[in-house]
């Protein structure tokens, strides 16, 4: 059940993907989506040089031989030869699955090609899914704004984006931004995506590399607990709404420069407070927070959503046949 191009493309048992996370998509997080049926990226941002990253791909192929892909970001601060560095790195591995995101992926491609990898590049505006589309990518990923980290600067909802680009394009699509349970599952497919991607929902997972306090604050957080800051810097992110990302949105309400915005943003600051459960960082996270109140082991979660996805169906089919 639950069959689409996107499950049969990535060999993937449901049509799911934990969306990849920057300090937290390490290879245990990754093999736990996994080993659980869905989909599931390990961020090479994460690894700071060939070795770690090696090092995590080793890992990984220890604790599961399930499908897995590989998220190589092109997000400002990732030059054109790292990435190309990484790719050959991933093709020496045989990495069949590569996720890009941040910018076009254009100067990449024949690379990306000649790996034979499924390639799936994730974008936040119609246009850009429409360009992949026409460039030939074998999965589009699109988010909506209420999406966790990038939404991108147009402020279109999911609700309004996804249908409007499964009516312009072909290729499978995954959509993201609000997703969490089998209802939302459910009302992606119905709008004409083939997967659902879930970032947000699974931070507050058991087997989420985050401190408990961090967990906590999310269990705690309500859907207008968010915030988008670094739009003064085309680099829109949603983040919870903490004092930290208040006053950096006050620093860009002043005209603060990149240069007197860095040492706020930078995620060195998040890859340390997710650990000791800290506040004094940017956490990126999705409207969506606020409709995930439980932690539970990803296997169980997986699970639930899908046993929710199958009543969801039945009901909107009982409501057609009536
Ligand atoms: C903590 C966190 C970190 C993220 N880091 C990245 C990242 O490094 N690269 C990326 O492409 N997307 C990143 N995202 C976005 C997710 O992969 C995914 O697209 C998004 O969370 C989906 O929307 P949702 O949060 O409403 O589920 C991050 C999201 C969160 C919540």
């Amino acid at each position: 059940m639950f069959k689409t191009r996107v499950t049969e493309l990535l060999g993937v048992e449901y049509p799911i993907q934990c969306g990849t996370m920057m300090n937290l998509s390490f290879a245990p997080f990754v093999a736990a989506c996994a080993n659980a049926g869905i989909f599931s990226c390990l961020a090479s941002a994460n690894f700071p040089d060939k070795q770690s990253l090696l090092d995590g791909l080793k890992q990984l192929r220890d604790l599961t031989d399930k499908p897995f892909g590989v998220n190589v970001s092109l997000f400002p601060g990732h030059d054109a030869r790292t990435v190309e560095v990484t790719l050959d790195i991933l093709a020496g591995e045989g990495i069949k699955i590569i996720e890009t995101a941040g910018r076009s992926p254009e100067p990449h491609l024949a690379k990306i090609r000649a790996m034979g990898a499924v390639h799936i590049h994730k974008c936040a505006r119609l246009r850009d899914a429409v360009k992949m589309d026409k460039l030939g990518v074998n999965i589009v990923s699109l988010v909506g704004a209420e999406c966790g980290g990038h939404p991108g600067m147009e402020d279109v909802s999911t609700l309004v984006l996804i249908p409007e680009a499964t009516s312009l394009i072909k290729t499978p699509l995954i959509a993201g931004g609000g997703f969490s349970d089998g209802k939302t599952l459910v009302a992606a497919l119905a709008l004409g995506a083939e997967g659902v991607n879930m970032g947000t929902r699974f931070l507050n997972t058991v087997e989420c590399p985050i401190h408990q306090k961090s967990k906590d604050k999310f269990v705690a957080a309500e859907t207008t607990d968010t915030m988008v800051i670094q739009k003064s810097i085309q680099s829109p992110i949603r983040v919870l709404k903490n004092q930290w990302a208040k006053e950096i949105e006050e620093m860009e309400n002043r005209g603060a420069s990149l240069e007197e915005l860095l040492p706020k943003i930078t995620s060195q600051k998040a890859r340390t407070a997710w650990i000791d459960g800290g506040d004094e960082a940017v956490f990126p996270c999705g409207q969506v927070v606020g409709r995930t109140k439980e932690t539970l082991p990803i296997k169980d979660l997986v699970v639930k959503i899908m046993a929710e996805a199958r009543e969801v169906s039945q009901r909107v089919q009982g409501i057609a046949n009536a």
